[in-house]
C-alpha cells in the first residue's frame, strides 16, 4: 500500500440507485458549498480521467456482455485512476471534492446485486483507494417505483437489470450505511427536492464546520 500524505480536502460521496436524486443534489451542493467561499469541485463515476472515462464507456454500453468479474475490475480500475490523478490531488490542495458514486456503488451493485463476494469486494476498494475514503456519504433512499417514476424512457446497460437486481441494490446501501452509520448519512429521498435539500445542507455543514 502506498504511503499517502493526510489530506486537507474532504471527499463527500453522494449514492443511491439510479433516479434517487445524487445528480440534483450534487448540483446544489457545490452551488451551496461554493456560496460560503469553499473550493469545491465535482467528479464522478466512473470517469473524470481519460482512461476512466474509456472505461465507463465501456461498463455503461448496452451492447456489451462483460462477466460479473470483469465488470468488478473495470470498476475498481476507473477507481484507483480517478484517486490518483484527481481526488488525491484535489484533496491535498484543500478542495472539498463531490463525487457521483464512489466505492459503496461496488459494494451495492456488483457485492448485494450480483452476489460476489463482499471481502473480495472490501479488499479491492482498499487497493484501489488507498487510504483516500470518504469523509462524508450520502445515501439518497428511494424505493423501486419511486425512482422508476422519475427517470425516463433512456435505459443504460445496468438500468435495464431486473427490479429484483435494484431491490437487492437498494438494500445493500442501506446495509452498508448501517455498518458505517458514521460516515454514510441515510436521507429520505422521496420528498420534495428542497425538502430533502435542508438535510443534504445541514449535513454539509456540520461536515465543513470541521475543516
Ligand atoms: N426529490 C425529488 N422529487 C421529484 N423529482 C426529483 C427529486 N429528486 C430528483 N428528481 C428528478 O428525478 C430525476 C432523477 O434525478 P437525478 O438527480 O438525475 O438522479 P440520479 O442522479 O440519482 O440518477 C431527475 O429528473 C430529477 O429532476
Ligand atoms: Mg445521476
Amino acid at each position: 500500500m502506498s504511503n499517502r500524505k493526510q489530506s486537507k480536502g474532504l471527499l463527500v460521496t453522494f449514492e443511491g440507485i439510479d433516479g434517487c436524486g445524487k445528480s440534483t443534489h450534487l448540483k446544489l451542493s457545490r452551488e451551496y458549498l461554493t456560496s460560503l467561499g469553499l473550493k469545491v469541485v465535482s467528479l464522478r463515476e466512473p470517469g473524470s480521467t481519460p482512461v476512466a472515462e474509456k472505461i465507463r464507456r465501456i461498463l455503461l454500453d448496452k451492447c456489451s456482455s462483460i462477466s460479473d468479474t470483469a465488470e468488478l475490475l473495470l470498476y475498481e480500475a476507473a477507481r484507483a485512476e480517478i484517486v490518483g490523478h484527481e481526488i488525491e490531488p484535489l484533496m491535498a490542495s484543500g478542495h472539498i471534492v463531490l463525487c457521483d458514486r464512489f466505492y459503496d456503488s461496488t459494494t451495492a451493485y456488483q457485492g448485494y446485486g450480483r452476489g460476489l463476494d463482499l471481502r473480495v469486494i472490501r479488499k479491492l476498494h482498499r487497493l484501489a483507494v488507498g487510504e483516500c475514503r470518504p469523509n462524508l456519504t450520502l445515501l439518497f433512499d428511494v424505493t423501486l417505483r419511486v425512482a422508476a417514476s422519475r427517470l425516463g424512457q433512456s435505459r443504460d446497460r445496468l438500468e435495464s437489470q431486473p427490479m429484483a437486481f435494484h431491490r437487492r441494490v437498494r438494500k445493500g446501501f442501506l446495509e452498508i450505511a448501517a455498518r458505517e452509520s458514521r460516515r454514510v448519512k441515510v436521507i429520505d429521498a422521496s420528498r420534495p427536492v428542497e425538502v430533502v435539500f435542508e438535510d443534504v445542507r445541514r449535513y454539509l455543514k456540520r461536515r465543513v464546520a470541521k475543516l
